[in-house]
């Protein structure tokens, strides 16, 4: 109908803190859980000098990923939308700390979304698992990388018009958004500085496998040339820095005394790479839905359906008449 789908979360554990995070005055000053000992990592520094508090409380609980749930609920309804024009979208864990995953030649998803990590690999699944029970008690966090890929993605979402506009530039500021994502690359965008440009850059090639009359041998560049999508899979890996609340507590300072003190420490995760990919998988949907939406408009699902499919018609333009070309050969090519 064009009216806003609304949607509610519901935090059970909000009745547990009417007082302690009472914003009237309370009877019995005990009752108030304030914190005053900053995290190292975390957003308490930075938050009480901004916003003028004297408890790191209120800073934390805004700061917290317990947000993203509500980023979660939107992106599933736009994954919905997406999988109407066949574009799917899928995440995996590559390392916790120093652990790394060795890819299998194609991700089995289903046995990545059963496995406890979301790793692919079994066997880096396990070492990650103890790392983590490791770090659990040894009072420590780990972090690690998480890979979002986003299949079926047409050619020609995004623009290298400008810079608000350009489909790695949204990406990015996405996934940074996420809590504690301290990085974010497109294909294989670090690796790629180590080698030459030969070795780099992905060959194009006559196809027929989709509507596009082209497409590239690799997909190093994660689907993204120019801000705009090539109609490879889209590709982008965060960074996740480890939790920075600890059980065994960082040296910090207290924010009423001024003195030298351990940080604070309350229930707390101790790797959050699995979970964070799901939050990315919302953002990525949210993102591609944004400019799925500036390049074929409408106000209906079928007036959409049709702007895309005239715009893949006009694909056949560009498809020259005598040229050979392999097609349907790569299964794991997106379709269109
Ligand atoms: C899914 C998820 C869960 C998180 N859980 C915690 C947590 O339990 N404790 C914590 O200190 N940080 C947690 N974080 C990270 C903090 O929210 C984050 O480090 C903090 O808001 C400061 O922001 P920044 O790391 O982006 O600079 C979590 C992050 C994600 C993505």
């Amino acid at each position: 109908m064009g009216s806003p789908i609304a949607m509610w979360v519901e935090n059970k554990d909000f009745v547990n803190w009417t007082e302690a995070m009472s914003v009237a005055p309370v009877d019995d000053d005990a009752k108030v859980r304030r914190v005053t000992r900053l995290r190292p990592g975390h957003a308490d520094f930075p938050g009480v000098f901004k916003y003028s508090q004297h408890d790191v409380r209120p800073i934390l609980e805004r700061a917290s990923a317990r947000e993203t749930a509500a980023r979660v609920a939107a992106g599933a309804v736009a994954r919905r939308f997406l999988e109407e024009f066949g574009i799917a979208i899928h995440s995996h864990v590559l390392t916790i700390a120093a652990i790394k995953a060795r890819m299998p030649e194609k991700i089995d998803w289903d046995a990545v979304e059963a496995s406890p990590v979301r790793c692919a690999d079994p066997e880096a699944a396990k070492a990650m698992m103890a790392h983590v029970d490791w770090c659990r008690d040894n009072g420590d966090t780990a972090g690690g990388v998480f890979e979002v890929v986003a299949y079926g993605v047409p050619v020609g979402l995004g623009s290298h018009t400008q810079w608000d506009r350009k489909l790695d530039g949204l990406i990015a500021q996405g996934m940074m958004s996420i809590q504690a994502v301290k990085g974010v690359e497109i294909g294989a965008g670090f690796e790629n500085t180590e080698k030459l440009g030969s070795n780099v850059h992905d060959i194009i090639e006559p196809w027929s496998g989709d509507a596009r009359p082209f497409h590239h041998v690799t997909n190093r560049a994660g689907g993204i040339e120019g801000g705009m999508s090539n109609g490879e899979p889209v590709v982008a890996r965060m960074a996740l820095k480890p939790i920075s609340t600890l059980s065994k507590p960082l040296p910090s300072v207290d924010l009423d005394t001024g003195e030298v003190v351990e940080a604070h420490y309350e229930r707390s995760d101790i790797c959050q790479v699995p979970p964070a990919c799901v939050i990315g998988e919302a953002v990525l949907a949210t993102v591609l839905v944004g400019c799925f939406l500036e390049k074929f408009g409408g106000d209906h699902l079928e007036e959409t359906r049709r702007n895309y499919d005239g715009f893949l018609a006009g694909l056949k333009q560009f498809r020259p008449k005598a040229a050979k070309s392999r097609g349907g050969s790569t299964a794991s090519k997106p379709r269109l």
